[in-house]
């Protein structure tokens, strides 16, 4: 048995009050009228009608445009080493490519035919450039926005219905485009897909457009991130199935399985690999950097290519992911944070989070996981309201000494940059989908107004080089068109008008790419005989004959050992946790009785400023941001915002809103037994068809009811657990007492009489499963011995059948008796 500590956050005793003053109304208005909503929406289409038209005028037929000096941007010939420019650029307009689909969802037909013209007459030299690019930015950005342009022209009115007359000219458009788009994409596939042609079959992360592997310094080619390896399964299996040339879905599966068989007993993956030495070159693993889009293509692979074996990879690593990295999450906690960890023994690996990992809420959305994806959004949210941004890199696990942070302010802002990334307005695109909490059309106003103001520059728009300073880069990428933009400008479609949320989409079974291109497949989308024989008679010699049937499905987590036979347990069921969450969406966080009131369900949550609290010393204002958390940048205390969605307040009417008391009982995890059989270890949770024979404990009087857990096997468990202390708040804003600590040590006599009668063990989650306040994991009796020299056992049971951990008390795990 193994007793594992890996972090304890102690609290200060501290009552968290936070006012909102009358006088402080900000401007604007929050009522996301009709009226409302069009303006906001309106505003958007202007934002991205700027940076077009800049691109279009100052960058055009370059990659970008800089937004501060007007000029257009490309690859840096003259060092093949400045990789931060080098990876995403390819002399191929890739602003024009990642946004074909941007002016459709925008409606720009005519710079849309403008772009197609162009490209039309580009095509056979836009690629063969003499250029060192990244597989993977080129795949999402434009192999990806190729494809999707080329699904949405072939497919979008392929179903018999009333065409809008909005679509007239769309539909033109459509009726005149011959495929060629599909041929670029293709011709670009075969330039990229060479990268997989290795003997490891893993990929190298360049290739040179005109050459391939030649011209390509051995140090570009070393190192391969788990995303960049496993990512393009979406665009390459796509590209297989629109042309029928199979090259590109085969090379991927290979590399994609290969992967997850050499996934760790945890079920996770590392982040980076040699391709040459087939080997991982590191054993940490998390949901940003390097390996966000792996659970991401997972899911997205599995929905539109309705595919068991990828939801399988998706839930597994979901589970573990659960299991080992999510740090909070429990059922009082205001926040989810998943931190990077080792995949071997799923102890924190390093100190922070990424910015990319603010799109993850929105996957979780996507997979049916709402109410964690509020909880990691929540986190996002809070690094928002303070920098108005989201560092690229943050501390949120104090390291050194706390005064080091009061000597540097921005210690924890690892990596100071924030190139207008798009994740967190992402997810928040998401959240409002399945939510309809107006908070999120909140967040997204308050993104836009920044966008209008302080991002917005004379040739587009410019993120920030270095938070800490407030200095700007000079630089668009082309996500901000294509990501960022898109997807406020989808958030703000609240009554479904664009087609994307409309009827022409309804039956596709679509989803974003990772750069937020729609793409879906479906039988008319096959190619015919003479497509086919057009891309195999271009195609390389890769002999391929399907993917059908080569994976198959096994089951997310091992049988369950029901509960003891007995006839007292026959009114009772178990049913798995984890197979329960994956078989079934939350469809909506939202409270029903909430419904048909304006009420944001923010403020129904008293612990809203517990995460200030308890990151005090990592969030700081940057000094040139007003110092005040009222003059509306602090999203959540909108005093407009407020006023007409504060409905759900605990104290309605009210400007005036009392959080509960932050925690100040630590916290830690217990690991039992071989995290390595973690897996199969069997959460259940217990239900009863009717209640006239309740079980109970015999000595507690404890009945199961309803919320309470069956965890039969200790043999491989990660506990997260508070530890009651006399004097403590606990996580539920209960003071704890000598009395209450005393009525629990002093009756249950433990087998190897050692009991610790100052404290207590409250388990908050089980493998990642919360436990409600309240309620009662149930496990089987097992047999104990004394160690000889009289110290308390790993495990033990009191005589009224409680769980005793290294000789204390758990307050909520029972012996259930036979
Ligand atoms: C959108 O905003 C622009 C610029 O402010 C304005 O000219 C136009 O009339 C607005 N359109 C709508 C439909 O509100
Ligand atoms: C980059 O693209 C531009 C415009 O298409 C072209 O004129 C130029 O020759 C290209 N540069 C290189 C080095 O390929
Ligand atoms: C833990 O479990 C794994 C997988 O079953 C096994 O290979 C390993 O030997 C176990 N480790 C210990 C210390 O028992
Ligand atoms: C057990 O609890 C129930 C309800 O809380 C109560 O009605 C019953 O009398 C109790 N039984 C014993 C033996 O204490």
């Amino acid at each position: 048995m193994l007793f594992g500590i890996t972090y304890l956050l102690l609290y200060v005793f501290q009552v968290v009050f936070a006012e909102i003053r009358t006088e402080n109304y900000v401007k604007g208005g929050s009522a996301f009228t009709p009226s409302h909503i069009n303006h906001i929406k309106n505003q958007t289409r202007q934002l991205f009608k700027h940076a077009w038209s800049s691109y279009m005028e100052y960058g055009f037929p370059f990659d970008e445009v800089r937004p501060r000096s007007c000029e257009p941007y490309g690859p840096d010939y003259n060092d093949v080493f400045n990789i931060v420019r080098n990876d995403a650029m390819g002399n191929i307009s890739s602003t024009l490519l990642d946004n074909l689909d941007t002016l459709i969802i925008f409606g720009e037909w005519e710079e849309l035919e403008k772009a197609l013209t162009y490209l039309r007459k580009e095509k056979n030299r836009i690629f063969d450039k003499d250029t060192i690019v990244q597989v993977f930015e080129t795949t999402i950005r434009a192999l990806g926005g190729l494809l999707s342009s080329h699904v949405l022209l072939t497919d979008l009115f392929s179903q018999k219905r009333e065409i809008p007359a909005k679509f007239t000219k769309l539909k033109q458009i459509c009726d005149n485009y011959d495929g060629f788009l599909l041929e670029m994409a293709h011709d670009l596939g075969k330039r990229l897909v060479v990268a997989f042609d290795t003997k490891s079959n893993l990929p190298i992360p360049r290739v040179n457009l005109a050459t391939g592997w030649k011209k390509i310094p051995s140090q570009l080619k070393k190192e391969t991130c788990t995303s960049g390896a496993t990512s393009p399964i979406l665009e390459f299996s796509l590209l297989s199935r629109l042309t029928g040339d199979p090259q590109f879905e085969h090379l991927i599966q290979l590399t994609f399985s290969k992967l997850w068989t050499s996934r760790s007993a945890l079920n996770l993956l590392p982040m980076t690999i040699d391709p040459k030495k087939n080997l991982w070159l590191d054993s940490i693993t998390g949901i940003g950097a390097s390996v966000d889009s792996f659970y991401e293509y997972a899911a997205k692979h599995s929905i539109i290519f309705n595919d068991d074996y990828m939801w399988n990879v998706f839930s597994s690593s979901y589970k573990s992911l659960l299991s080992h990295s999510a740090q909070g999450g429990g059922n009082t906690d205001y926040e989810l944070i998943f931190s990077n960890i080792n995949v071997n023994d799923g102890l924190i690996a390093t100190s922070w989070i990424d910015s990319l990992g603010a799109f993850f809420p929105g996957l979780q959305v996507l997979t049916g996981q709402v109410k964690d994806a509020m909880k990691t959004h929540a986190t996002y949210l809070k690094l928002w309201d303070y920098f108005d941004s989201i560092p690229e890199r943050w501390e949120f696990i104090t390291v050194g000494k706390v005064s080091d942070y009061e000597d540097n302010q921005y210690k924890s802002i690892l990596l100071e940059w924030y190139p207008l990334r798009p994740e967190f307005i992402e997810s928040t695109y998401y959240l409002y989908r399945a939510t309809r909490d107006p908070m999120y059309l909140q967040i997204g106003s308050r993104i836009l107004e920044l966008l209008s103001t302080k991002y917005k520059a004379k040739c587009g728009f410019n993120g920030i080089q270095d938070i800490r300073s407030g200095e700007f880069q000079n630089r668009m990428e082309t996500f901000v068109m294509g990501e960022t933009l898109k997807y406020l400008y989808l958030l703000f479609d609240v009554d479904n008008d664009e087609f994307l949320h409309g009827d022409l989409m309804s039956e596709k079974g679509w989803v974003f790419s990772t750069e937020a291109h729609p793409m879906w497949f479906n039988k008319r989308l096959l190619p015919d005989e003479s497509t086919r024989s057009k891309y195999s008679s271009l195609s390389g010699k890769k002999k391929y004959t399907g993917t059908e049937g080569t994976h198959h499905s096994s089951p997310v987590t091992g049988t369950g050992y029901g509960l003891p036979k007995n006839k007292k347990y026959d009114n009772f069921f178990t049913k798995n946790h984890f197979k329960a969450r994956f078989s079934q969406c939350e469809t909506t966080a939202r409270q029903p009785e909430s419904s048909g009131l304006l009420a944001s369900s923010f403020y129904k949550s008293d612990n809203l400023f517990h995460f200030d609290h308890k990151f005090s010393k990592h969030l700081v204002r940057p000094h040139y941001l007003p110092q005040t958390h009222l003059d509306g940048s602090y999203i959540e205390l909108s005093k407009p915002f407020f006023d007409i969605y504060g409905l759900a307040a605990p104290q309605k009417g009210h400007h005036h809103f009392q959080s509960s008391r932050p925690p100040s009982t630590a916290s830690y995890d217990i690991i039992l037994g071989n995290v390595s059989e973690m897996d199969g270890a069997e959460i259940s949770e217990l239900y009863s068809t009717h209640n006239s024979h309740p079980i109970t404990n015999l000595h507690l009087n404890k009945t199961i009811t309803s919320g309470d857990l069956w965890v039969p096997d200790l043999s491989s468990l990660r506990f997260k657990v508070e530890k009651l202390t006399h004097g403590n708040i606990d996580t539920t804003n209960s003071l704890i007492d000598e009395s209450y600590i005393a009525s629990m040590t002093q009756r249950g006599i433990s087998n190897c009489c050692r009991i610790n009668e100052d404290e207590l063990l409250r388990i908050l989650k089980v493998n990642g499963v919360p436990l409600s306040p309240g309620a009662v994991i149930w496990t089987r009796t097992f047999s104990i011995q004394c160690p000889k020299d009289g110290s308390s056992p790993a495990l033990d049971i009191t005589d009224d059948g409680r769980l005793v951990i290294y000789g204390t008390i758990v307050e909520n795990m029972l012996v259930l008796p036979l």
